[in-house]
C-alpha cells in the first residue's frame, strides 16, 4: 500500500514537472514569435511618428499600415523580407535613384517635399507639380496629379488619416 502511494506521488510529480516544462516552452515560443519582434519595432529610435512610418511602415499609434503592390498582400513582404517601407525604395533620404528589382532596373523618384512640389519636378514628370492633396492620392491611390496611375512597384498604401498626416509632415523635413 505504502509503495503504491509513493509511486502515485512520483507520477504526479513527473506530470507536474512535465507540465511546467511544457508551459515554459510555450511561453518561450510566444516570446520568440510575438514579443521579440514587437520589442524590435523601434519606438524611441525615431523622433517622430512620420519618420518611423517612413523607415518601418509601422505607426507609433499602433494603427495598421499595409502596402498593396498587386499580386496580393504578401507580395511586398516576400520581396523585402517583411519590412517594406518608403525607405526601402525611395532611400533613407527620400531622394530615390536606381533600384534593382526582379532583374529589372527601376527608376525611383525623389519624394522630398521640395522635389515633389517644385516646378521642375512637374515638368520632368509631365504633369503639374504635387500639392499636399495630390501627394496623399499618390500614396494611397497610386495616381499622379494628372490622374495617371503610378507604375509598379509603387504600392497603394492603406493607413489612417493621422498616420498619413505624420508621414507627409516628415517628407517636408527631408533635405
Ligand atoms: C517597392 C518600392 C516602393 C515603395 C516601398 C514605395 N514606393 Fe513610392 N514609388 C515607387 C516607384 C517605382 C515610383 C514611381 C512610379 C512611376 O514612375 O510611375 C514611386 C512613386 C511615388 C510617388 C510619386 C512621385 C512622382 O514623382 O510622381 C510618391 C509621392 C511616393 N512614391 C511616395 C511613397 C511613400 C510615401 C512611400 C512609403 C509609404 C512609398 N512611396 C513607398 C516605389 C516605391
Amino acid at each position: 500500500m505504502h509503495g503504491d502511494d509513493r509511486q502515485g506521488n512520483g507520477r504526479r510529480w513527473a506530470f507536474m514537472i512535465g507540465a511546467a516544462v511544457l508551459i515554459g516552452l510555450v511561453l518561450a515560443g510566444v516570446y520568440v514569435a510575438l514579443l521579440r519582434p514587437l520589442a524590435g519595432v523601434p519606438g524611441g529610435e525615431f523622433s517622430s511618428n512620420g519618420e518611423q512610418i517612413f523607415f518601418t511602415a509601422t505607426s507609433q499609434r499602433g494603427t495598421p499600415i499595409t502596402a498593396d503592390m498587386g499580386g496580393g498582400p504578401m507580395m511586398g513582404g516576400m520581396m523585402f523580407g517583411g519590412s517594406l517601407s518608403c525607405a526601402s525604395c525611395h532611400g533613407p533620404d527620400g531622394r530615390g535613384g536606381e533600384l534593382q528589382m526582379m532583374g529589372r532596373s527601376i527608376e525611383v523618384p525623389d519624394i522630398r517635399w521640395e522635389a515633389l512640389t517644385s516646378e521642375e519636378h512637374g515638368a520632368e514628370m509631365e504633369h503639374e507639380s504635387y500639392t499636399e492633396e495630390t501627394i496623399r492620392q499618390a500614396i494611397t491611390q497610386g495616381v499622379d496629379p494628372a490622374g495617371e496611375p503610378l507604375n509598379w512597384p509603387m504600392p497603394r498604401w492603406s493607413m489612417s488619416e493621422e498616420d498619413l498626416d505624420d508621414l507627409i509632415e516628415y517628407l517636408k523635413t527631408l533635405e
